[in-house]
């Protein structure tokens, strides 16, 4: 098969050349997003291997139709960017990754967690100006706090396994309640409960119609004063203006992201000499109590590697006509 590989960066082509070696397609890598004007470059292609910030809306999945593409691999897990209704309705099968280390995610949702708590990034910086004062870096004893999980699939429940090593007290929200979550003493609650109830709040949900923006200025009103605020999801998950207020009105003591609704034109390249026209991130950046990764939840050697044989794996599967459980346009009807 040849594969166009959308959105590459030298680790994607590392750990896909490794899986590629014992199976021979050819992978071109394009360091570009996919969208309607590079699709017009996929005509000699069978597949194209796409990322979380790919665009493949209806008219794009159209275009990759009319120039021949017979498949999409996502690298990921989310598929909020991907029109599953267009895809299945011109026959392009789509795969996903759908776990590749949920642990992965997990830890670095906790690396936030306790970065923005004991300000080991301040530290940092401090020690090294040899400034040893300690004003401004009180933190608080996880132990005993109550964190709520929205979301409890692989990556919320392997975030409440860890926050249970740490004597924390366990909410959740999810429409599917998850039987592992009850044996570590965790109770679900209606999100109004968890809101009011919860020191931390970690979003571990997928970003689809019914949750776009659910963490809002009402949502905001309704939590705990000073409570800290996790998202390592999707960045549409949250009002990005909301946020704001709340952190202005000190209703949110910290904020932890590691993604950004408009994270595509940012994410993922150097940005460093350019001046960045986004106000609202610039505004979030100037906030000592929050804390932006560039969507690297997922980013681990272990991770990289399950990612990169499921979907050379799920697209050997489809070029076989085999039944490829990975595949989301399978489950619509
Ligand atoms: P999953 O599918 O295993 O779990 C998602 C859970 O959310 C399910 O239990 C589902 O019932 C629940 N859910 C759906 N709608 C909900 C709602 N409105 N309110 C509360 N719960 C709801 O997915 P997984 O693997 O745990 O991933 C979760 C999300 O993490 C993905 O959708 C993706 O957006 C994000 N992600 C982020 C990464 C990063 O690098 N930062 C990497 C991988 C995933």
């Amino acid at each position: 098969m040849r594969i166009a590989v959308f959105s590459a960066q030298p680790y994607d082509k590392t750990y896909l050349e490794q899986e590629n070696q014992h199976l021979g397609h050819e992978l071109v890598y394009f360091d570009l997003l996919l969208n309607a004007t590079t699709a017009e470059m996929c005509k000699q292609f069978d597949a194209v291997c796409v990322f979380v910030n790919d665009d493949l809306s209806a008219p794009v999945l159209q275009k990759l139709k009319d120039q021949g593409v017979r498949y999409i691999a996502l690298r990921c897990a989310g598929f909020n960017n991907v029109d599953l209704l267009a895809a299945k309705a011109l026959q392009l099968p789509v795969v996903r990754v759908p776990a590749y280390s949920p642990e992965a995610v997990a830890e670095h949702t906790i690396a936030l967690i306790l970065t923005l708590n004991r300000k080991t990034h301040r530290a940092f910086n401090r020690v090294r100006e040899r400034n040893f004062a300690l004003n401004g870096l009180l933190g608080f004893n996880l132990h005993g706090k109550t964190v709520g999980l929205v979301g409890t699939g692989q990556i919320g429940l392997a975030t409440a396994k860890i926050l249970k090593g740490f004597g924390c007290q366990l909410l959740a929200h999810d429409p599917y309640p998850n039987e592992e979550f009850l044996t570590l003493d965790g109770h679900y609650v209606s999100l109004e409960t968890l809101y009011q109830q919860s020191d931390i709040i970690s979003l571990h949900c997928p970003l689809t119609e019914e949750s776009h923006h659910l963490i809002n200025q009402h949502a905001i009103e309704a939590m705990k004063p000073g409570v800290m605020l996790i998202n390592t999801s999707r960045g549409g998950l949250v009002d990005t203006p909301a946020l704001i207020t709340g952190l202005k009105n000190r209703k949110i003591s910290a904020l932890g992201l590691d993604v950004y609704e408009q994270e595509s034109q940012l994410f993922f390249h150097d940005h460093s000499g350019e001046i960045i026209d986004d106000e609202l991130f610039e505004r979030l950046l100037t906030f000592p109590n929050v804390m932006i990764t560039g969507h690297q939840g997922f980013f681990t050697e272990e991770a990289l590697s399950q990612i990169s044989s499921t979907t050379l794996n799920n697209l050997e599967q489809l070029a076989k006509g085999e039944n490829c459980a990975n595949e989301l346009t399978q489950a619509i009807d």
